[in-house]
């Protein structure tokens, strides 16, 4: 709804039941809906307010994963929605077309709620990207691809209860779902289909292909287009990671997870013709940071304190700024991961260019530049990226930046900081 100009959203976060099996009801989380919620479609420029009534039993948070907002719209740690009551995210949209989401952030409990359902897509259109010739019909040939795994216990319910050991290792099962369904079809037209790809799992990594012989192009990556489509075979993408991608469509397809050998998505052919037929070898100019510029670095080693996860040895703190950044200074952030297994890593409120994986400028993939907001981390790893926060000056508010597999997160790997 519009209203005096500002885009009006009003989501009600709610208990409810969803059908993954049939002849089951299994209890789950949704927002205007039984599991997940609402794509939001956002143009840059425009005013918007979106207002969350938590209906549930215990308390929420509705962050913006990639969205460019001041700190207290951020929907973070600190913005912390009672049981009956509403908080809204009211901004002015700042940033260029993008596949961001929505999902809570409350200390301790973002795996559990995310698990139970609660999270949505965020389009963000611009001036250019209308102007595009790339697929941008919703539902027609631009279709959003939620990208989650879920464990079920024998009567169907979901089933979240790690261990220790399985919040090290990251909650894992073996239902994969798409949109909250198990193997779901889409009948497609005829040409070139894009799937905003969102991986929404709370700890897998998945690896998109559809099969050996069958490319596809890789048009954005979390905050950006690409500047020319990047022809890929297969994608592996982090949790919290976006990647925009569009397929030929000439025969039935199958998105599988190469990791596993698993059936995501069946793509039907249709015999009517898409809408589109050809793509531009150019989609952006991004306007890059430059190295030189870099005031300073600062790092981020992703280790252990006490038998938690922790950033720096320290466990997060939401009483504790871990970082204040100067507002529109250039920064480089170097991202190390020494342990033995997979991390990634989040920063709210901007996004980075990846500029060195293991040392080296060479070892980043021509699919990760474009502008981004998280980057996996493997096993024995480190990263370097460019930084720049602009804007929104609180001195009191703080971001979150953590990794976000997200029982890693609750256990602590998590940090605040805020733009001074
Ligand atoms: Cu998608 Cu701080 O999170
Ligand atoms: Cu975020
Ligand atoms: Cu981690």
């Amino acid at each position: 709804i519009i209203e005096n100009g500002i885009k009006k959203f009003h989501l009600n976060i709610q208990e409810s039941h969803h059908t993954f099996f049939e002849n089951i009801n299994t209890k789950t989380y949704g927002i205007e809906s039984t599991y997940l919620g609402p794509t939001l479609l956002l143009r840059q420029g425009e005013s918007v307010e979106i207002e969350y009534k938590n209906n549930l039993p215990e308390a929420t948070t509705m962050h913006g994963h990639g969205m460019h907002v001041p700190a207290i719209m951020d929907g973070g740690v600190h913005q912390v929605i009672n049981p009956n009551q509403c908080w809204s995210a009211k901004y002015t949209v700042n940033q260029p077309a993008s596949t961001c989401w929505y999902h809570p952030h409350l200390m301790g409990k973002t795996a559990e709620q995310v698990y139970m359902g609660l999270a949505g897509m965020i389009i963000v259109e611009d001036e250019e990207s209308k102007n595009l010739n790339i697929p941008q019909t919703y539902g027609v040939d631009d279709i959003p691809v939620v990208l989650q795994d879920k464990k079920f216990d024998s009567s169907g319910q979901i089933d979240y209860s790690p261990t220790r050991m399985e919040i090290k290792r990251g909650y894992k099962a073996n239902t994969f779902l798409v949109n909250g369904a198990i193997e779901p079809y889409f009948n497609a037209k005829t040409g070139w289909l894009r799937l905003r790809v969102l991986n929404g799992a709370n700890a897998r990594v998945f690896t998109i292909s559809f099969g050996l012989f069958k490319s596809f192009y890789q048009i954005a990556t979390d905050n950006s287009f690409l500047e020319q489509p990047i022809k890929l075979n297969s994608l592996t993408l982090s949790p919290g990671e976006r990647a925009e991608i569009v397929v030929y469509v000439d025969r039935d397809l199958v998105l599988q997870d190469r990791n596993t050998s698993k059936s995501l998505l069946y793509i039907f052919k249709d015999e009517s013709i898409g809408l589109v037929d050809s793509l531009p070898t150019q989609l952006t100019n991004l306007e890059r940071l430059n190295i030189h510029d870099a005031k300073r670095v600062r790092r981020f080693v992703l280790n252990m304190r006490r038998g938690h996860m922790a950033i720096n040895s320290k466990i997060m703190n939401k009483n504790r700024i871990d970082e204040r950044v100067p507002v529109n200074d250039v920064e480089i952030w170097e991202i190390i991961n020494p342990m033995h297994m997979v991390h990634n890593f989040h920063i709210h409120a901007t996004h980075f260019e990846i500029i060195e994986r293991n040392g080296s400028a060479r070892n980043v993939l021509p699919s990760e530049r474009g502008f981004k907001d998280t980057i996996y981390m493997p096993p024995r790893s480190t990263a370097k990226v460019l930084v720049k926060m602009k804007d929104y000056v609180d001195e009191v508010h703080p971001y979150m930046y953590h990794c976000h597999i997200l029982e890693h997160e609750d256990d602590g790997m998590m940090g605040q900081f805020t733009v001074v």
